[in-house]
């Protein structure tokens, strides 16, 4: 008994010399990065929500590209969009895979888009996703829909506008045709191509969608609500381009998109909010939709927030 306790205190002994003298030498082949203490890594810095707060403190004392450690678990934080559009655009074919989740996977997350590897499933997926949403002709074949949505959604806003989170989350869940599961289980069944196997794929993808476009449509809608409440002077100027251009009969349309250009830079603004990046965002902190005014093509395509919140390289929707 004494041999084993003495055995496993010199191997504790021996785990704990091996993480010093990393800890104590560093890593000459990794990024900067803050350091870190034996077993757990850099987990007591990080607090227990708004990591993205703490890596970006990160990034102003290390830079774009940080080395971290989460218990033993090596991290890479990309603090910078140049060097996510270097990495993960540019080098697209390295970093599009993703690493096994075990927590995930026992959660019953297996074969679902996010977490599948790069490969023939994951291309397939893409592709359903693609077709689904990504065409033009796609997209305005959901028109019909959301301009029905938009009407309930805005009825009720005026019956009980203080319901207003309710009213978004319905508005952005339910069932509606038509609709990309709706037109996988046709065309599978179309060409009697329907197995357990792709009933189960189609199954996951669109739970997938259902999970990656509820809360982030949602946390929107909610964005731009509160930046309407907290800066009523771009509200005003809102409600005065929506009365010159639209008047006061009708509601806007799809079509009416391109003569409210006002409109445009507050989406544009509420996407922005996502990133604090002052060289292209003086002033981050204060709502401005116009900063993205009076700005030649190149320089609206470069400052366009879209370009960064959807992700990088081949994995964004
Ligand atoms: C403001 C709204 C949204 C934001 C900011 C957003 C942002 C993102 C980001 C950052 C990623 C990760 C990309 C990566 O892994 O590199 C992602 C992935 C994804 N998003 Fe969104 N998203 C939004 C809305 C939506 C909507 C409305 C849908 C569906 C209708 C959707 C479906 C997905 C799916 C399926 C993925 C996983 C793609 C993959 O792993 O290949 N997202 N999104």
């Amino acid at each position: 008994m004494g041999g084993f306790v003495s055995l496993g205190f010199a191997v504790l002994l021996a785990l704990v010399l091996r993480q010093l003298y990393r800890v104590l030498r560093g890593n000459p082949r990794t990024p900067p990065g803050p350091r870190s203490l034996p077993f757990i890594g850099n987990v007591h810095q990080l607090p227990m929500e708004f990591h993205e707060r703490k890596f970006f403190e990160w990034g102003r004392q290390y830079g774009g590209i940080i080395y971290a450690t989460l218990f033993q678990t090596p991290v890479i934080i990309v603090n910078s969009a140049e060097v996510a559009h270097d990495l993960m655009d540019k080098r697209s074919a390295n970093y599009s895979d993703r690493p096994v989740f075990p927590l995930l996977e026992l959660m019953g997350w297996t074969n679902v888009l996010t977490q599948l590897r790069y490969g023939e499933q994951f291309r397939k997926h893409r592709k359903w996703i693609q077709d689904a949403f990504q065409s033009k002709a796609a997209l305005k074949s959901f028109q019909p829909l959301q301009r029905r949505e938009t009407s309930i959604l805005l009825s009720s806003l005026v019956s009980s506008p203080e319901a207003f989170a309710d009213h978004f989350r319905r508005d952005t869940a339910g069932t509606a045709a038509p609709s990309l599961t709706g037109t996988l289980l046709e065309e599978h069944y179309a060409r009697g191509g329907m197995t357990a196997q792709a009933e189960d794929e189609i199954r996951r993808l669109s739970g997938t969608i259902y999970a990656a476009g509820t809360d982030t449509t949602v946390t929107g809608l909610r964005t731009f609500m509160l930046a309407m409440v907290r800066n009523p002077e771009v509200f005003k100027k809102a409600q005065q381009e929506i009365d010159k251009v639209i008047g006061s009969d009708r509601l806007p349309g799809f079509e009416d998109r391109e003569a409210l250009p006002y409109l445009d830079c507050i989406l544009k603004e509420v996407y922005r909010g996502m990133t604090r990046n002052e060289t292209a965002y003086p002033n981050p902190e204060v709502f401005r939709p116009e900063r993205f005014m009076g700005l030649t093509g190149t320089e609206a395509d470069d400052i366009d927030p879209r370009r960064i919140i959807f992700g990088f390289g081949r994995r964004p929707v």
